[in-house]
């Protein structure tokens, strides 16, 4: 095949990309899009402060766009992120307790409500383990509501679209380390007590190396009867790059439960990173690391 979605389609995957709303409107962009990537991400436009700016005052219209696009031209749309610690909305980063905790499931609900039937898979939490060694929670505002939180959200995600897949999605989790195991451990806990989760996200923001137990990984995972997929992936441009966009493709499909991958964004110039990491260079053309990506969804 001989584009990325058609590609990963012939192993009943998806392969994807991050758009802003903006872009949607400048044909060059959107001609990528649509040839090459059958699964749409709101880059921005469904977080938290984009779509309840004030309290119970919801906002989808950019992110509407987005889905909308995604819909009408055939393509399917991950949705990004029902809750998070970072850009939630000034009137929520000052809450605490059972208040902020009413708001959160609030918005998890009327927010997955709005979109029913219409994403595939939610980041129904994004973020929320620290980094290091500890292997526990990230200090927040959501996290000093009770531990509890998260499988809260996840109840309120289900009951409000029960048809979508719900994934837990974090970053520094590409191996087998602290981070991934405590997310691992996680995981194991709710699938044991039945809190809903189908899915776990591994962002991939790479550097100029891969772990090596990267494929191990995502296995452990998938044994745990859970999906997982590739969400964010960037990987920083240098001798490498193209090595490492293919070794992590070829992580996933040797993964049965690797159901699909994201790359963060579509061209270089569009990306949240400085350093070229996506798989279309600033004028659109295919680089080095999109012919090694396209090669092993070939096969190759
Ligand atoms: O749209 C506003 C604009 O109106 C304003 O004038 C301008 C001034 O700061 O900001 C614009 O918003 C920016 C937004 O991107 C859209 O460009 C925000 O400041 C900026 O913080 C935001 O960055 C996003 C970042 O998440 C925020 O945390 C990136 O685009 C987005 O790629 C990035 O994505 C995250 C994932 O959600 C989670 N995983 C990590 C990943 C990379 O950081």
């Amino acid at each position: 095949e001989s584009t990325l979605g058609a590609a990963a389609a012939q192993t009943g995957r998806y392969f994807g990309a991050a758009v802003p709303a903006g872009r949607l409107s400048e044909s060059a962009y959107t001609t990528i899009l649509n040839r090459e990537f059958n699964m749409i991400t709101a880059e921005n436009e469904m977080k938290m402060d984009a779509t309840e700016p004030s309290q119970n005052q919801f906002n989808f219209t950019s992110g509407d766009r987005i889905a909308n696009w995604a819909i009408s031209n055939g393509k399917r749309v991950r949705g990004h992120t029902l809750a998070w610690h970072a850009q939630q909305p000034g009137w929520m980063q000052n809450m605490s307790g059972s208040a902020l905790r009413s708001a959160l499931l609030n918005h998890v609900t009327k927010v997955a409500e709005h979109y029913r039937g219409k994403v595939y898979a939610w980041d129904v939490v994004n973020e929320a383990f620290a980094d290091g060694g500890s292997g526990g929670r990230r200090d927040s505002n959501l996290q000093r509501t009770g531990n509890d939180w998260i499988e809260a959200a996840f109840r309120a995600a289900r009951a409000a679209d029960p048809g979508a897949k719900l994934c837990y999605n974090d970053y520094n989790t590409d191996g087998i380390n602290a981070k991934s195991t405590g997310i691992y451990n996680m995981v194991r806990d709710f699938k044991a007590r039945g809190v809903p989760i189908d899915c776990v996200g591994f962002q991939s923001h790479l550097g100029t190396t891969l772990s090596g137990d990267y494929q191990a990984n995502l296995q452990r995972f998938a044994d745990l009867g859970v999906d997982v997929q590739i969400t964010e992936l960037d990987v920083e441009q240098g001798s490498n790059q193209a090595n490492i966009y293919a070794a992590v493709t070829r992580a996933c499909l040797a993964v049965s439960r690797c159901t699909g991958i994201t790359a963060w964004g579509v061209r270089d110039d569009t990306s949240w990173r400085d350093d070229n990491p996506l798989l279309f260079d600033r004028s659109g053309n295919k680089k080095a690391a999109y012919y090694s990506v396209l090669d092993a969804l070939n096969g190759g």
